[in-house]
Protein backbone atom coordinates (compact mmCIF):
# COMPACT_ATOMS: atom_id res chain seq x y z
CA UNK A 1 0.00 0.00 0.00
CA UNK A 2 0.92 3.50 -0.83
CA UNK A 3 1.08 5.79 2.01
CA UNK A 4 0.24 9.28 1.14
CA UNK A 5 1.91 11.85 1.22
CA UNK A 6 0.48 15.56 1.52
CA UNK A 7 3.25 18.08 0.98
CA UNK A 8 2.86 22.21 2.11
CA UNK A 9 4.83 24.10 -0.34
CA UNK A 10 5.04 27.41 1.22
CA UNK A 11 6.87 29.19 -1.48
CA UNK A 12 8.02 32.60 -0.54
CA UNK A 13 5.89 33.10 2.49
CA UNK A 14 6.46 32.63 5.90
CA UNK A 15 9.53 34.00 7.78
CA UNK A 16 11.07 32.00 10.63
CA UNK A 17 8.68 33.80 13.10
CA UNK A 18 5.16 33.19 10.89
CA UNK A 19 6.45 29.45 10.56
CA UNK A 20 6.91 29.51 14.19
CA UNK A 21 3.33 30.27 14.99
CA UNK A 22 2.32 28.42 11.75
CA UNK A 23 3.72 25.05 13.90
CA UNK A 24 2.24 26.24 17.27
CA UNK A 25 -1.24 25.97 15.35
CA UNK A 26 -0.48 23.42 12.97
CA UNK A 27 0.67 20.83 15.46
CA UNK A 28 -2.04 21.06 17.57
CA UNK A 29 -4.91 20.78 15.05
CA UNK A 30 -2.68 17.56 13.82
CA UNK A 31 -2.79 15.40 17.08
CA UNK A 32 -1.41 12.52 16.25
CA UNK A 33 -2.80 11.60 13.12
CA UNK A 34 0.12 9.09 11.35
CA UNK A 35 -1.94 7.39 8.50
CA UNK A 36 -0.71 10.17 6.21
CA UNK A 37 3.02 11.41 5.50
CA UNK A 38 3.24 15.28 6.54
CA UNK A 39 6.10 17.33 4.69
CA UNK A 40 6.67 20.88 5.38
CA UNK A 41 8.53 22.87 2.87
CA UNK A 42 9.52 26.20 3.80
CA UNK A 43 12.18 28.78 2.07
CA UNK A 44 15.76 28.02 2.95
CA UNK A 45 15.86 30.81 5.49
CA UNK A 46 12.93 28.91 7.65
CA UNK A 47 14.24 25.49 7.07
CA UNK A 48 16.82 25.36 10.26
CA UNK A 49 13.82 26.74 12.89
CA UNK A 50 11.27 24.08 11.19
CA UNK A 51 13.81 21.41 11.51
CA UNK A 52 13.94 22.56 15.24
CA UNK A 53 10.55 22.51 15.62
CA UNK A 54 10.40 19.18 14.14
CA UNK A 55 12.80 17.25 16.23
CA UNK A 56 10.35 15.56 18.14
CA UNK A 57 7.31 15.18 15.96
CA UNK A 58 6.89 12.15 14.75
CA UNK A 59 5.70 11.69 10.64
CA UNK A 60 6.08 15.50 9.77
CA UNK A 61 9.43 15.67 7.79
CA UNK A 62 10.86 18.73 6.39
CA UNK A 63 11.19 19.23 2.77
CA UNK A 64 13.40 22.09 0.24
CA UNK A 65 11.95 23.63 -2.58
CA UNK A 66 15.16 23.36 -4.53
CA UNK A 67 18.80 22.57 -4.36
CA UNK A 68 21.52 22.70 -6.81
CA UNK A 69 22.88 20.42 -9.24
CA UNK A 70 26.46 21.10 -8.10
CA UNK A 71 28.33 19.34 -4.68
CA UNK A 72 30.00 22.98 -4.16
CA UNK A 73 31.98 25.42 -5.41
CA UNK A 74 31.49 28.71 -6.90
CA UNK A 75 27.91 29.00 -7.47
CA UNK A 76 26.32 32.13 -5.51
CA UNK A 77 23.36 32.26 -4.41
CA UNK A 78 23.01 28.25 -4.39
CA UNK A 79 22.53 25.59 -1.59
CA UNK A 80 23.73 22.27 -2.13
CA UNK A 81 22.49 18.63 -1.24
CA UNK A 82 25.03 18.17 1.98
CA UNK A 83 24.17 21.63 3.32
CA UNK A 84 20.25 20.26 3.11
CA UNK A 85 21.15 17.08 4.53
CA UNK A 86 22.67 18.45 7.67
CA UNK A 87 19.28 20.42 8.41
CA UNK A 88 17.45 17.41 8.64
CA UNK A 89 15.91 17.97 5.39
CA UNK A 90 14.52 14.46 3.23
CA UNK A 91 12.41 15.71 0.88
CA UNK A 92 13.43 18.03 -1.98
CA UNK A 93 11.04 19.42 -4.44
CA UNK A 94 12.81 19.82 -7.98
CA UNK A 95 11.04 21.57 -11.09
CA UNK A 96 8.34 23.01 -9.78
CA UNK A 97 6.27 24.76 -12.69
CA UNK A 98 7.32 28.27 -11.41
CA UNK A 99 10.72 27.02 -11.28
CA UNK A 100 10.72 25.60 -14.54
CA UNK A 101 8.67 28.70 -16.40
CA UNK A 102 10.19 31.62 -14.47
CA UNK A 103 13.83 30.62 -13.87
CA UNK A 104 14.07 28.73 -17.29
CA UNK A 105 14.64 25.07 -15.51
CA UNK A 106 14.57 22.32 -18.74
CA UNK A 107 13.87 18.98 -17.88
CA UNK A 108 17.84 18.42 -18.31
CA UNK A 109 17.87 20.51 -15.59
CA UNK A 110 15.48 18.84 -13.71
CA UNK A 111 17.59 15.64 -14.17
CA UNK A 112 20.62 16.88 -13.16
CA UNK A 113 19.01 18.46 -10.10
CA UNK A 114 17.70 14.58 -9.52
CA UNK A 115 20.92 13.00 -9.98
CA UNK A 116 22.17 15.52 -6.86
CA UNK A 117 19.24 14.60 -4.78
CA UNK A 118 20.15 10.47 -5.39
CA UNK A 119 23.37 11.20 -4.73
CA UNK A 120 22.67 13.34 -1.47
CA UNK A 121 19.88 10.73 -0.33
CA UNK A 122 17.39 13.29 -0.16
CA UNK A 123 13.50 11.79 -1.77
CA UNK A 124 13.38 13.65 -4.64
CA UNK A 125 9.35 15.33 -5.34
CA UNK A 126 9.60 15.40 -8.83
CA UNK A 127 6.83 18.12 -10.91
CA UNK A 128 5.08 17.39 -14.34
CA UNK A 129 2.46 19.04 -15.72
CA UNK A 130 1.13 20.62 -18.53
CA UNK A 131 0.00 24.33 -19.27
CA UNK A 132 -3.92 24.88 -20.82
CA UNK A 133 -2.77 25.80 -24.38
CA UNK A 134 -1.19 22.15 -24.22
CA UNK A 135 -4.25 20.80 -22.35
CA UNK A 136 -6.70 22.09 -25.27
CA UNK A 137 -4.35 21.00 -27.95
CA UNK A 138 -4.71 17.60 -26.88
CA UNK A 139 -1.23 16.85 -26.05
CA UNK A 140 -1.74 16.02 -21.92
CA UNK A 141 0.38 12.85 -22.74
CA UNK A 142 2.43 14.22 -25.01
CA UNK A 143 3.82 16.36 -22.64
CA UNK A 144 4.03 14.21 -19.41
CA UNK A 145 5.65 11.37 -21.19
CA UNK A 146 8.54 13.71 -22.22
CA UNK A 147 8.84 15.20 -19.04
CA UNK A 148 8.72 12.00 -17.15
CA UNK A 149 11.21 10.97 -19.81
CA UNK A 150 13.58 14.24 -19.60
CA UNK A 151 13.60 14.52 -16.01
CA UNK A 152 13.96 11.09 -15.05
CA UNK A 153 17.01 10.03 -17.62
CA UNK A 154 19.71 7.75 -16.56
CA UNK A 155 18.05 6.86 -13.43
CA UNK A 156 17.63 3.13 -11.87
CA UNK A 157 14.64 1.79 -10.37
CA UNK A 158 16.74 1.27 -7.42
CA UNK A 159 17.91 5.13 -7.71
CA UNK A 160 14.10 6.76 -7.40
CA UNK A 161 12.63 3.55 -5.86
CA UNK A 162 12.11 6.69 -3.01
CA UNK A 163 10.84 9.40 -5.57
CA UNK A 164 7.58 10.95 -5.47
CA UNK A 165 5.65 12.47 -8.25
CA UNK A 166 3.51 15.65 -8.43
CA UNK A 167 1.07 15.89 -11.29
CA UNK A 168 0.37 19.87 -11.17
CA UNK A 169 -1.42 21.00 -14.05
CA UNK A 170 0.21 24.66 -14.74
CA UNK A 171 -3.55 25.72 -15.62
CA UNK A 172 -4.85 24.76 -11.73
CA UNK A 173 -1.79 26.16 -9.92
CA UNK A 174 -2.64 29.43 -7.49
CA UNK A 175 -6.26 29.85 -9.68
CA UNK A 176 -8.48 28.24 -7.71
CA UNK A 177 -9.09 26.36 -10.89
CA UNK A 178 -8.82 22.73 -9.64
CA UNK A 179 -8.58 19.48 -11.87
CA UNK A 180 -11.24 17.20 -11.78
CA UNK A 181 -10.54 14.30 -10.01
CA UNK A 182 -11.70 12.24 -13.31
CA UNK A 183 -9.03 14.49 -15.09
CA UNK A 184 -6.61 14.32 -12.37
CA UNK A 185 -6.83 10.32 -11.99
CA UNK A 186 -6.63 9.89 -15.76
CA UNK A 187 -3.28 11.73 -15.73
CA UNK A 188 -1.81 10.04 -12.91
CA UNK A 189 -2.51 6.26 -14.03
CA UNK A 190 -0.71 7.32 -17.58
CA UNK A 191 1.76 8.69 -15.09
CA UNK A 192 2.06 5.56 -13.79
CA UNK A 193 1.82 3.34 -16.84
CA UNK A 194 4.80 5.07 -17.93
CA UNK A 195 6.51 4.66 -15.08
CA UNK A 196 6.17 1.36 -15.77
CA UNK A 197 7.37 1.35 -19.08
CA UNK A 198 10.41 3.91 -18.25
CA UNK A 199 11.51 1.52 -15.10
CA UNK A 200 9.30 -1.82 -14.02
CA UNK A 201 6.30 -2.82 -13.19
CA UNK A 202 6.65 -2.64 -9.28
CA UNK A 203 8.42 0.69 -9.46
CA UNK A 204 5.42 2.22 -10.73
CA UNK A 205 3.30 0.38 -8.50
CA UNK A 206 5.24 1.23 -5.66
CA UNK A 207 5.31 5.03 -7.46
CA UNK A 208 3.25 7.21 -4.80
CA UNK A 209 1.67 10.32 -7.50
CA UNK A 210 0.35 13.49 -5.60
CA UNK A 211 -2.15 16.24 -7.15
CA UNK A 212 -1.19 19.47 -6.60
CA UNK A 213 -3.11 23.06 -7.73
CA UNK A 214 -5.43 24.39 -5.63
CA UNK A 215 -5.80 21.98 -3.31
CA UNK A 216 -8.31 23.11 -0.24
CA UNK A 217 -10.01 21.26 2.16
CA UNK A 218 -13.13 21.15 0.43
CA UNK A 219 -12.02 19.22 -2.55
CA UNK A 220 -9.53 17.31 -0.98
CA UNK A 221 -11.28 13.97 -0.16
CA UNK A 222 -12.86 13.57 -3.96
CA UNK A 223 -9.25 13.92 -5.28
CA UNK A 224 -7.78 11.40 -2.72
CA UNK A 225 -10.41 8.78 -3.57
CA UNK A 226 -9.14 8.24 -6.39
CA UNK A 227 -7.14 5.14 -7.35
CA UNK A 228 -3.65 6.43 -8.05
CA UNK A 229 -3.94 9.61 -6.57
CA UNK A 230 -1.62 9.17 -3.24
CA UNK A 231 -1.49 12.45 -1.96
CA UNK A 232 -0.81 16.48 -2.36
CA UNK A 233 1.60 18.90 -3.06
CA UNK A 234 -0.37 22.17 -1.87
CA UNK A 235 0.57 25.82 -1.98
CA UNK A 236 -2.02 28.82 -1.14
CA UNK A 237 -4.05 26.42 1.38
CA UNK A 238 -0.77 25.13 2.81
CA UNK A 239 0.29 28.52 4.59
CA UNK A 240 -3.35 28.18 7.03
CA UNK A 241 -2.41 26.31 9.43
CA UNK A 242 -6.07 24.96 10.32
CA UNK A 243 -6.54 24.59 6.48
CA UNK A 244 -4.12 22.54 6.04
CA UNK A 245 -4.60 20.23 9.00
CA UNK A 246 -7.76 19.80 8.01
CA UNK A 247 -6.47 18.95 4.33
CA UNK A 248 -4.55 15.94 6.31
CA UNK A 249 -7.70 14.70 8.46
CA UNK A 250 -9.33 14.28 5.24
CA UNK A 251 -6.55 12.27 3.30
CA UNK A 252 -6.51 10.26 6.49
CA UNK A 253 -10.16 9.74 5.98
CA UNK A 254 -9.29 8.42 2.43
CA UNK A 255 -6.52 6.46 3.62
P1 LIG B 1 -1.67 26.05 -5.12
O1 LIG B 1 -0.14 25.70 -5.47
O2 LIG B 1 -2.14 25.03 -4.13
O3 LIG B 1 -1.61 27.43 -4.54
O4 LIG B 1 -2.43 25.99 -6.40
C1 LIG B 1 0.27 24.37 -5.66
C2 LIG B 1 1.74 24.33 -6.01
O5 LIG B 1 2.21 25.22 -6.73
O6 LIG B 1 2.49 23.41 -5.58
Amino acid sequence: MRKKIIAANWKMNMTQSEASSFLDTFLRELGDEKTVEVVIVPAFTALSKVSERLSNTQGVRLGAQNMSAEKSGAFTGEVSGAMLRELFVRYVILGHSERRSLYGETDAVVNRKLHAAVEATLKPIVCIGETLEQRDAGDVEKVLAAQLKGSLAGLTAKEIHDAVLAYEPVWAIGTGRTATPEQAQEAHAFIRKTVGELFDETTSAKMRIQYGGSVKPNNTEALMRQPDIDGALVGGASLEARAFAEIVHATARCA
